[in-house]
């Protein structure tokens, strides 16, 4: 690896700004935001600190080169002018995958295929070799075309970045962890702040919320796929997981609370508080939401409401909109988040939204709408 690399960040539409601001914090160079993704500079620290530190972003990926290619030959030049020999070994396994959306190139079996035969080439010429075993450490090579301009990277990060490894799956749609954090971060918690979820599911957003105001760094107990390589430094990897760890706040007097119609869904957010580190910070009780009557001073409400798939869930979950406009009270110190693809949403909870912004919950195009006062 060289000390000068460019990186890719994935993320969910809608939070590009979140992941970039994270990143500069983290002391990431050159962040730039663009659509779906950050783009950054740095070393093998700078991996290490942005996997282990991002919250917002879905993985992180080494960028390897860009350039324009309108047909077969330009992307196999292009491939094999990149030096591969520098993140590959001569025993690494390198499958590669990816998308083409409004190119020439629109074939992505074929993409894929020109792309390995373009690295084996060029990896051929470097290790005077003909065939490479791919029995060592994972390199995932990815490639994104679009309107004809090819991305290729190599992913660093294995599982996806919201795999804290804390969730155990409930049967309920959990939200995804990197929307739940920027959900949280968007609705501005406060570090010695009253947090609460009244649909807590399996407690992601309490958890989240918790870690944020801990300054927990979400991927402390995981591992990622590039520590595993030899070209890693697994010095670099334990010193920025030890001096991240330092950072954590476990003394804050947040507290966050969260409520549900289901006794297991309450079981279960407190196992993965448990498991999070969080358990100090994190409560929960069986409540239904009709039942919200809360007396602190301050409060900020960020919630996934059902939202009801087919008829007869669609009428009760507009029962529940209405309920929650009558127990979310406009309240000084208090404000409302809440995610949903209803688009009569503030019609059925009864006030408009202070601000709304357009958020995808997997596939399901959504509004987070938020009540300030
Ligand atoms: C979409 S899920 C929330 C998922 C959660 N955000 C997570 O990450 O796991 C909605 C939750 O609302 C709960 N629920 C449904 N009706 C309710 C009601 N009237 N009051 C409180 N909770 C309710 C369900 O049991 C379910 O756990």
């Amino acid at each position: 690896m060289t000390d000068k690399m460019k990186f890719c960040a994935p993320c969910l539409m809608g939070v590009e700004g979140l992941a970039a601001n994270e990143l500069r914090e983290l002391g990431c160079e050159k962040v730039e935001a663009e659509n779906g993704r950050v783009l950054f500079e740095g070393n093998e620290e700078t991996l290490a600190i942005a996997n282990l530190g991002s919250r917002y972003a879905e993985r992180i990926l080494i960028l390897l080169g860009e350039f324009t290619a309108l047909s077969f030959e330009e992307l196999f030049e292009g491939v094999r002018a990149l030096p591969w020999e520098e993140y590959l070994s001569k025993e690494d396994t390198f499958p590669v995958s990816g998308s083409s959306l409004q190119s020439a190139l629109h074939s992505v079996p074929d993409c894929q295929a020109i792309i390995k035969k373009a690295v084996v080439k060029r990896l051929e010429g470097k290790y005077r070799l003909s065939w490479f075993p791919e029995t060592g450490p994972l390199h995932k090579i990815r490639f994104r075309i679009l309107k004809d301009k090819v991305s290729v990277m190599i992913d660093t990060s294995g599982q996806g970045l919201h795999k804290r490894g804390y969730r155990r799956n409930s049967a309920e749609a959990p939200i995804k962890e990197t929307l739940a954090a920027s959900m949280v971060k968007l609705s501005r918690v406060r570090s010695d702040g009253t947090f609460f979820d009244p649909f807590c599911g399996s407690g992601t957003l309490l958890i989240e919320a918790a870690m944020l105001a801990m300054n927990l760094k979400p991927g402390l107990c995981r591992s990622f796929e590039a520590e595993q390589w030899a070209q890693s430094d697994r010095a670099v990897w334990k010193d920025e997981r030890e001096r991240l760890r330092a950072l954590a706040r476990p003394e804050v007097s947040f507290q966050a609370t969260g409520y549900d119609i289901d006794p297991a869904a309450v079981e279960l957010t407190l196992e993965n508080a448990r498991k999070a580190g969080v358990i100090a910070h994190v409560g929960a009780r069986v409540r239904r939401v009709e039942e919200f009557a809360e007396s602190s001073p301050y409060g900020c409400v960020v919630c996934n409401p059902p939202y009801g798939e087919r008829l007869l869930d669609l009428r009760e979950s507009e029962e529940i909109y209405r309920a929650m406009g009558k127990v979310f009270v406009p309240k000084k110190g208090w404000s409302y988040s809440v995610i949903t693809p209803d688009e009569d949403f503030e019609k059925l909870f009864g006030r408009r939204a202070d601000k709304r912004r357009k958020l995808y919950n997997g596939m399901i195009k959504c509004q987070f709408y938020q009540f300030f006062k």
